[in-house]
């Protein structure tokens, strides 16, 4: 029997659709990791989402980060509703949680497992391994502009994307740092629009150069974000780690999600690394509409996302346990979902899970 000393409060979300099926069962096999590791897990539950909007016309309660707050982490599931836009959804509940807890590195590793179908051909698991970091606080997703004359027909919407030098530069000094720290080609790819974006894009150009210059031991290369989505099909295995703008590296990781299998396998860590606020672990997918209800969404990514925050919360060993059960349950094959070619459903997988841990 393994005693227990340490318990860590977390935060969950499920959110919408699918969010609710998959989070649940990543829940279960965090708890049976740390069962077996020598700490708890004590949840908190919190009802938010499209639903808390119907009910009452907020994604998420006005003092919802103070709540949060005192927590040591976030596991979110999804959100999104046919029902209501989606910027409203967004901006409502998951893009604040980000900026106000200054999770400025979002973190997206593509795998390419063994057992798990590439959809290029000639790859096979092990053949892709690398992780995009993604600029989480600002750049396209700022959030600030307007609308004049709306619905008229002289409407006007402007849209401004904002490159501070403070948050370009410590995201791209996080990606070098986890450049060093990854095992192997210690190569970071910056991937902009310079050519066409010249004022914003350049000036990360410039800071990528000059931060460039304290790790002289990392290759560094530039590409265009049109390139980068042409390479990251036709030469996946060269990539260690991209850093990328907000609304590139979101692009960039859907396509990284499709080469490695499916989104369904696709994990996302949104980090505060100076760990002055939760830092918040999900799924890179969203709430998956066409598929919800029906018991077949992919849980494994809530589940590689959670392995994320055991982590991050320095509990390595469980984190390397469920990361390894997942991989089992991937190489076997039986047990996987109709996203990765298999007849299996939500609760077969995370069953599948629970036994290999
Ligand atoms: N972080 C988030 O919560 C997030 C991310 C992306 C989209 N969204 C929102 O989700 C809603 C749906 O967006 P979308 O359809 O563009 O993206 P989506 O990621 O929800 O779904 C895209 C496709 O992938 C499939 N899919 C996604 N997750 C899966 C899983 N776990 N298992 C099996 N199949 C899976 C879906 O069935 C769908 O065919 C929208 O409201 C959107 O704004 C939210």
């Amino acid at each position: 029997m393994v005693k227990t000393s340490k318990t860590y409060r977390i935060a969950a979300i499920a959110g919408d659709g699918i969010g609710q099926e998959v989070t649940p069962a990543a829940v279960s096999v965090l708890d049976a990791a740390a069962a077996r590791g020598a700490f708890r897990v004590d949840w908190q539950h919190f009802p938010w989402g499209s639903q808390h909007y119907f009910d009452h016309g907020r994604m998420m309660p006005e003092d919802a980060l103070d709540l949060l707050r005192p927590f040591d982490a976030i596991l979110f599931g999804a959100v999104g509703d046919p029902r209501i836009q989606d910027n409203v959804t967004l901006n409502g509940l998951l893009l604040p949680i980000r900026r106000g807890f200054d999770q400025y590195a979002c973190v997206r590793p593509a795998v390419l497992y063994a057992g798990v179908r590439c959809p290029l051909a000639g790859r096979q698991g092990g053949d892709i391994d690398f992780v995009v970091v993604r600029e989480n606080t600002e750049g396209e997703y700022a959030q600030i502009g307007g609308g004049l004359h709306t619905g008229g027909p002289y409407e006007v919407a402007i849209q401004t994307a904002t490159f501070t030098r403070h948050g370009t530069e410590r995201v791209i000094r996080f990606a070098f740092d986890l450049a060093r720290r990854r095992n192997g080609k210690r190569l970071l790819t910056s991937v902009t629009k310079s050519n066409a974006q010249g004022f914003s894009m350049g000036f990360w150009d410039r800071v990528f150069t000059q931060v460039a210059r304290d790790y002289p031991d990392v290759r560094t290369e530039s590409l265009l974000v049109d390139a980068a989505c042409m390479d990251l099909v036709r030469r996946p295995g060269d990539f260690d780690v991209i850093v990328a703008s907000n609304l590139f590296g979101d692009i960039l990781t859907d396509l990284s999600a499709a080469i490695t299998g499916s989104i369904g396998l696709a994990p996302s860590a949104n980090l505060n690394p100076a760990r002055t606020a939760p830092s918040l672990f999900e799924p890179v997918h969203g709430s998956a509409p066409d598929i919800v209800g029906k018991g077949i969404a992919n849980p494994l990514a809530t589940m590689l996302a959670g392995a994320m925050m055991l982590d991050f919360l320095g509990e390595t060993d469980a984190a390397a346990r469920v990361d390894a059960a997942v991989r089992a349950v991937l190489a076997d094959g039986r047990a996987v979902t109709p996203d990765l070619g298999g007849p299996g459903t939500t609760q077969g997988v995370t069953d599948a899970v629970l036994a290999r841990l």
